[in-house]
């Protein structure tokens, strides 16, 4: 997979690919991930790229001709299978979408900032508005950095056993069961029995079990879907 992401803070984004699974994927040949900043792609003296609202109000907007030469010259060379717009008014993210979008060839995220970014660059080029939750971020590179992870993660070959996607929470339509480690008593909290067990089969069914109590406690909307 190849992730294209334009920002005005590339800075904002070095971190989070650079450590752990997102490395490792990378470093593995799975997903490329290609940093652009907006502001390359100003005409403008000053590399500006953000202006006043029409309308007047309070906060810039980010203006179409760096967004719309950005998207053009990456359109020109890759074909994407979706054009995300990272925004608190977006579809809320959650799992099957990150399911989807891992099957993808080729994805371009487009992070906002200020008061976000003209409404005809989302008319015309996005295909997918994402929002990461109820609530508003400085700006969109946070939240496509939480998607790149939810996405590339799932990309066949990302994980090894050990860290496999399909016991996660939700992967199932269920939150993930509790669990243990060594030692078997800590602070007279005893590991549940049945994990000592050695029996697969009782095993399996503790944790149903506890996977189905935890979701119908924490997150009954889950089970009503
Ligand atoms: N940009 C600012 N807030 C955001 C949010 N909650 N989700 C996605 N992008 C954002």
């Amino acid at each position: 997979m190849r992730i294209d992401i334009l920002t005005v803070l590339p800075e904002l984004l070095n971190g989070p690919f650079s450590a752990s699974i997102l490395k490792r994927a990378q470093d593995k040949g799975l997903v490329e991930i290609h940093l652009h900043n907006i502001r390359d792609y100003s005409t403008d003296r000053h590399n500006n790229v953000d202006d006043y609202q029409y309308g007047g109000g309070a906060g810039m907007v980010m203006s179409v001709g760096p967004i719309s030469k950005a998207i053009d010259s990456l359109c020109a060379k890759y074909r994407y299978d979706e054009i995300i717009y990272m925004t608190p008014d977006g579809d809320t993210l959650a799992q099957p979408l990150c399911n989807q979008l891992s099957l993808a060839q080729n994805l371009l995220i487009l992070c906002g900032h200020y008061k976000g970014v003209d409404q005809r660059i989302r008319d015309l080029y996005v295909t997918k508005e994402i929002s990461i939750g109820s609530y508003v971020l400085s700006g969109g590179e946070l939240a496509a950095a939480i998607l790149v992870d939810a996405v590339v993660r799932l990309i066949p070959g990302v994980l090894n056993d050990e860290t496999s996607a399909l016991t996660d929470s939700f992967q199932d339509g269920f939150l993930a069961p509790p669990v243990y480690t060594r030692p078997p008593e800590f602070k007279c909290l005893k590991v549940p029995e049945v994990l000592l067990s050695g029996n697969p089969k009782d095993v399996a069914a503790w944790r149903e079990a506890q996977a189905l109590e935890r979701t119908q406690l924490r997150r009954p909307d889950l089970l009503s879907e």
